[in-house]
């Protein structure tokens, strides 16, 4: 995305994931502001982002932590601001993840004001290979959330 000239602000817990990262911004000579933090508390400011990639970290949060990964997604998006989630499905490798599926996300999501397209396969390659993995878009429609 920044190689396309948006501003990107990148975050992950993990240090040694961003150094990884900021290796690879360097690599393709593009600017990313790099952030550590938890997604469960985004170092990010209320409705600043218009559009957030979660590539392989939904799959890996809790049932418990995922109403509060819902609500920093909304919390941090501008009204009709939208996010990507791609992660592992139900098939691919339930001993590791905990997977997208569409009972998942309106499980989850449900509770605020984001509309939803369809749960979509689709590979997501690693070092490790290629995950069969889940994707979906939502969009948030709206500045308040309905309950919690
Ligand atoms: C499968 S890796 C994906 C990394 C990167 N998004 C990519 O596509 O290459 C999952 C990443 O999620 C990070 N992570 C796990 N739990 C997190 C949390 N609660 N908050 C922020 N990042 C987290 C891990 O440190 C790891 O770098």
């Amino acid at each position: 995305m920044a190689q396309c000239g948006f501003k990107v602000i990148g975050v992950d817990i993990s240090a040694a994931a961003l150094r990884i990262a900021e290796k690879r911004a360097e690599e393709a000579h593009v600017k990313v502001e790099w952030r550590r933090g938890n997604v469960l508390k985004l170092p990010i400011d209320d409705e600043s982002i218009d559009f957030v990639t979660d590539r392989g970290l939904f799959h890996l949060i809790e049932d418990a932590d995922r109403p509060r990964y819902a609500s920093e997604l909304f919390r941090v998006l501008k009204n009709r601001g939208c996010v990507l989630i791609r992660g592992a499905s139900a098939e691919s490798a339930p001993d590791r993840f905990n997977p997208i599926t569409e009972e998942a996300l309106k499980r989850f999501f449900s509770a605020f004001k984001f509309k939803r397209g369809p749960v979509l396969p689709v590979p997501l390659f690693s070092v490790e290979g290629a995950l069969d993995a889940r994707i979906v878009m939502l969009k948030k429609t709206g500045p308040k959330k309905l309950r919690i």
